[in-house]
């Protein structure tokens, strides 16, 4: 149960207030910045593709009316995803497949924080689909061979048991809004590896308790530099942060 982070700064949705969000530009942003690890978020499309996406619904990153669930790839293709983001350099952003941020990231061993964020209904497919495709890049020694293995997360427990049934060897973290009572047992029975909790939740004797079980913690979204240096004084592994530009790759 004991786990490393690859990195201590998780780019939250590829790139957090630099880029739109969920598309290859963040990621780019990131890598360009030195950022050594990445969270984004994936949903299947109606025709069981999965792609980077937060919301089921469109209108707020991607234009017009519309679901995940009652839209095709294809049709998905079509779609803008940049142009929310007000920022001439971005305009043409897509949707992309997941296959197309994991071959991304895997080149540059960047490390992956692959969230399952499943449309209402499609829990274990989800992950099934996302968690099948994240292993086919990723032979079961590659973390001993220090290559950078995806960290599957979802506020799920439904999606981390189906990904446990198709990717046992890859890592999963349960999600938290806070921690619940019997968090423990929670982690223990699913197997994961850490919990990856809403910051403002966590303080000191939390954090403490985590470790002290041998869990990896995360905390998100942490946008203030000031709490970053709390939290991770209270021994929080990682955080995912939106403010690239003032919690840097290499921030302490
Ligand atoms: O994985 C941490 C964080 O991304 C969870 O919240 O809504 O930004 O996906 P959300
Ligand atoms: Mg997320």
């Amino acid at each position: 149960m004991s786990y490393s982070y690859f990195t201590r700064i998780y780019a939250h949705r590829g790139g957090g207030t630099l880029a739109p969000e969920n598309t290859v530009q963040a990621l780019q942003v990131a890598h360009q910045m030195g950022f050594q690890g990445v969270e984004f978020d994936v949903m299947l499309t109606a025709d069981d593709e999965p792609v980077l996406m937060h919301d089921a619904e469109f209108g707020r990153t991607v234009f017009g009316a519309g679901q995940m669930n009652d839209t095709r790839w294809a049709d998905l293709q079509r779609k803008n995803a940049g142009a929310w983001f007000k920022d001439p350099r971005y305009a043409g952003a897509r949707v992309p497949h997941l296959d197309h941020a994991l071959s991304y990231c895997s080149a540059r061993n960047m490390h992956m924080n692959v969230e399952i964020k499943p449309a209402p209904g499609r829990d274990a497919r989800t992950a099934e689909v996302a968690a099948r495709l994240c292993a086919s890049y990723f032979r079961e020694d590659a973390d001993a061979a220090g290559m950078a293995v995806p960290l599957l997360s979802s506020f799920s427990a439904a999606a981390l048991a189906a990904a446990a049934g198709v990717a046992p060897h890859l890592p999963r973290a349960q999600l938290w809004r806070e921690l619940p009572a019997d968090w423990a047992e929670q982690l223990a029975a699913a197997g994961c590896v850490a919990a990856h909790v809403r910051h403002d939740h966590l303080d000191e004797a939390r954090c403490a308790a985590v470790k002290q079980a041998g869990y990896g913690l995360l905390a998100y979204t942490v946008n203030d530099p000031r709490r970053a240096r709390e939290l991770m004084a209270w021994g929080v592994d990682a955080i995912c942060t939106d403010r690239l530009d003032l919690i840097g790759p290499r921030f302490r």
